[in-house]
């Protein structure tokens, strides 16, 4: 039982059988369950089975197979579906006839659903995310579901003008009543009159802008279908290079994700990366956007922090992997601030995020905090389109993250202080200037040039070039007190219960 990663999204505690079935790999799948592989296994949190993977993705091969090796074709996952519903879905017919023949329970399903419909208002009934049957059909463009709906569905005329307006918005066609003005939708406001909508009739941009305002108003800001759409339109505007209108969709998109309470940290890397776009293109970043996405960032880390520390044990590697993202892309952005220019009391209020965020003392696997990260080779942006933007070790970000209030002294699990990261940095022809930086401005803002780590090594020990010898030796005041410390130590005199508790502690370092 292992993780893998399925687009991107972690999924916790899958066996080999599992991956293979949901790869079509018909041949894996027949050898492990000849070892004995268990056909009913259960992933932990969605209680999906190998055949269940085989089903969404059409196998046939695979289905046929673990059918005929016992698999249990009626088991349900966590929302009540059945494999016959998966297979439904994705429109395998030949899934579905297989499983119809080897005797699926129909009546788990579907057909409940239908008899339900028809009798009943199931049509309008809302799911926990506020969507309706009707809601769900017109939100994908489905207009034959919608028509059906309609005609055999007993619903009220609010519901039905909705689900057509809502139709018509996501093909992008035609309103009604408005949502207040928001900025990120442009200067416009919904159309009131079949007038106002003629006269958009050839403005490709103002008929996607109003169909956002009608989802936004029918589907509720605080839905979770609306961001996507948003984020959709912003993508299209960032490809036409027209910033502006892209980050302001984004902004609001990121906004919306907040509102209904779900994870933004894809969204934040998203924003981070149309920033280093813009800085590579040579395109003036405002501060203000860069602030706000700063803000959301550290409401993110604190939410993704209490996520980490409420996990159940099969949630914890994702919610681990979503902190530890969100560690990054505020590195990121503490950069990207560092490439606007603002006044004085912009700077400020992007600084205050960071010190907000350097309060909560995040930390990556190996215990590195964000000073830690800000000067390790290591840290690498991901995009091969925007790493010249942002290089670490990064001296601008290193004085700003002192500035902010960063521990200069503080330790990762193997009790390195960032001056021993620091001193290890060997890429110096092209940038020693780096190296000297940020080992002075450690050195000024207080680093103990001696500190020793877990192996007892000091940053001067750890020094791998010449260069960084002789830069930190330059730097070092040895004062009294650290000579007699090293003193103690070396000779293995006694002390405890000999000097006070805070000195221990000092000796200790040494
Ligand atoms: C899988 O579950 C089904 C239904 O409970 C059961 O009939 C079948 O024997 C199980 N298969 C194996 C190999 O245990
Ligand atoms: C699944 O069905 C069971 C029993 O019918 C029910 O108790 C449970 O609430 C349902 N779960 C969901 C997510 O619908």
């Amino acid at each position: 039982v292992f993780q893998v990663f399925i687009c991107r999204v972690l999924i916790h505690g899958v066996t080999a059988l599992w991956c293979a079935a949901k790869a079509g790999h018909f041949e894996v799948v027949r050898l492990l369950i000849r070892h004995q592989a268990n056909v009913n296994h259960t992933i932990p949190i969605t209680k999906s089975t190998p055949l269940r993977a085989a089903c969404f993705k059409g196998h046939m091969d695979i289905v046929q197979y673990l059918v005929e090796h016992q698999a249990d074709i009626n088991i349900v996952d966590n929302d009540n579906t059945t494999c016959l519903m998966v297979a439904g879905c994705q429109g395998h017919t030949d899934v579905v006839r297989f499983l119809l023949e080897r005797g699926a329970d129909l009546n788990r399903g579907h057909m409940d659903i239908v008899r339900e419909l028809v009798s009943r208002r199931a049509a309008v009934v809302e799911d926990k995310r506020g969507m309706t049957p009707l809601k769900v059909a017109a939100d994908r463009c489905q207009a034959d579901v919608v028509k059906f709906l309609l005609a055999y569905a007993d619903c009220d005329a609010k519901s039905r003008i909705e689900a057509l307006e809502l139709l018509g918005a996501s093909f992008r066609l035609f309103p009604k009543e408005r949502l207040p003005h928001i900025e990120a939708y442009g200067l416009r406001r919904e159309c009131k009159s079949l007038e106002e909508l003629e006269n958009i009739r050839v403005d490709h941009d103002a008929l996607h802008m109003e169909g956002l305002m009608i989802r936004e108003r029918i589907l509720g800001s605080d839905n979770f279908f609306v961001p996507n759409q948003v984020f959709y339109r912003g993508t299209l505007y960032a490809n036409r290079w027209e910033f502006d209108n892209s980050i302001k969709l984004w902004l609001h998109a990121l906004w919306l994700t907040e509102r209904c309470n779900c994870k933004t940290h894809k969204a934040l890397l998203i924003l981070v990366e149309l920033f280093y776009k813009m800085v590579h293109l040579h395109k003036p970043l405002n501060a203000v956007s860069v602030e706000q996405v700063m803000s959301c960032s550290v409401l993110e880390i604190q939410r993704s922090i209490s996520r980490v520390d409420s996990a159940a044990e099969g949630e914890l590697p994702q919610a681990l992997d979503n902190y530890k993202t969100n560690i990054f892309a505020f590195l990121y952005l503490s950069c990207i601030s560092t490439k606007t220019t603002c006044g004085e009391e912009q700077r400020t209020r992007m600084n205050k995020h960071i010190y907000d965020v350097i309060k909560m003392d995040p930390r990556s696997d190996d215990g590195s905090t964000l000073l830690h990260l800000a000067v390790s080779p290591g840290t690498q942006v991901n995009s091969c389109y925007t790493k010249d933007v942002c290089i670490f070790p990064n001296a601008q970000v290193v004085k700003l993250l002192l500035e902010c209030g960063a521990q200069v002294d503080a330790v990762d699990h193997e009790g390195n202080t960032p001056l021993h990261v620091i001193v290890q940095y060997d890429q110096l022809i092209c940038d020693l200037l780096t190296l000297h930086t940020i080992i002075s401005s450690l050195v000024e803002a207080g680093a103990h040039t001696d500190m020793a780590n877990k192996q007892k090594k000091t940053p001067l020990d750890m020094c791998s070039t010449s260069a960084a010898k002789d830069l930190l030796k330059s730097q070092m005041k040895m004062s009294l007190q650290c000579l007699a410390a090293r003193a103690v130590r070396k000779h293995s005199i006694p002390y405890r219960n000999e000097i006070p508790k805070t000195l221990e502690e000092f000796l200790e370092f040494h």
